[in-house]
């Protein structure tokens, strides 16, 4: 098979991924994906660090015995823990990883906290806290853990109650104070995003996918890696757990 023409591989922890691969459809149309959700296994973000980098290695041989031509890790938590050591593991293909937007959140440059939302595995690895260094001086920057936030999002909870109930939770200490910009540092929060914004009104919400995306492109283009046929790409959903494809299509075409 022509290297072009094979497919780009992307995992996630679960359904969040999703939200990268989206915008990747809308990027890059003519290329095939194959999305591999690791749903009985979610979420990474709890867990610790090297059980997640285990678990990135299982799904990415998965995905490697796929042929790929390029692989995508949609999740900051398996980005954080794993991204160095896939890119040993899998030193003759492009490997593209995701990290909280911080550069975007602080060059908005509004008055007050840029919130970082995000995994504790994300936001206790080191890579993180390089970045964190890089704008720490630039902006009001707070940490907000959401441990429990994937588990609702996998269950397919995307309104109502009990979501509002936690994001109030999380959110309440902030809204009567200025918020600056907050940071989807996780694939699965970009499905709960109008639920954000219910509460925080017009602050800027942004997510790392565009950037990844963008990333990915560059690579495919500097390596003459993209598929040129012309026609329409085709995506290929897969999980752990079987029951989760239903609601990752639902996510693909919400
Ligand atoms: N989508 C993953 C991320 O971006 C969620 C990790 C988890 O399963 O906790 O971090």
């Amino acid at each position: 098979m022509e290297m072009q023409s094979k497919s780009i591989g992307f995992f996630d922890s679960g359904v969040g991924g999703i939200s990268v691969l989206k915008r990747a459809i809308k990027l890059l149309p003519n290329e095939n994906f194959i999305y591999y959700g690791d749903s009985k296994n979610a979420p990474y973000g709890t867990k610790n660090v090297n059980e997640v980098r285990q678990l990135s290695f299982q799904v990415s041989d998965f995905l490697m015995e796929k042929n790929i031509k390029a692989l995508v890790v949609a999740c900051n938590t398996a980005t954080s823990a794993a991204i160095k050591d896939l890119r040993i593991r899998y030193s003759n293909i492009p490997v593209i990883g995701i990290e909280p937007a911080l550069k975007p959140a602080v060059e908005i440059k509004r008055r007050g906290k840029v919130l970082i939302m995000a995994t504790p595995v994300t936001l206790a690895e080191k890579k993180f806290n390089n970045l964190l260094k890089k704008y720490n001086d630039k902006a009001d920057i707070t940490l907000l853990p959401c441990p429990g936030l994937v588990e609702l999002i996998e269950a397919g909870v995307l309104s109502g109650n009990k979501l509002e109930n936690y994001l109030k939770e999380k959110l309440s200490v902030y809204i009567n104070s200025e918020i600056a910009a907050i940071v989807l540092g996780c694939t699965h929060y970009p499905f709960i995003e109008n639920e954000i914004s219910k509460l925080t009104q017009d602050v800027p919400i942004i997510d790392g996918s565009l950037g990844t995306v963008k990333q990915l492109k560059r690579k495919l283009v500097a390596l003459n890696l993209l598929n040129l046929s012309g026609q329409k790409g085709s995506v290929e959903i897969l999980n752990s757990s079987e029951d989760k494809i239903e609601l990752s299509r639902k996510l693909l075409n919400m």
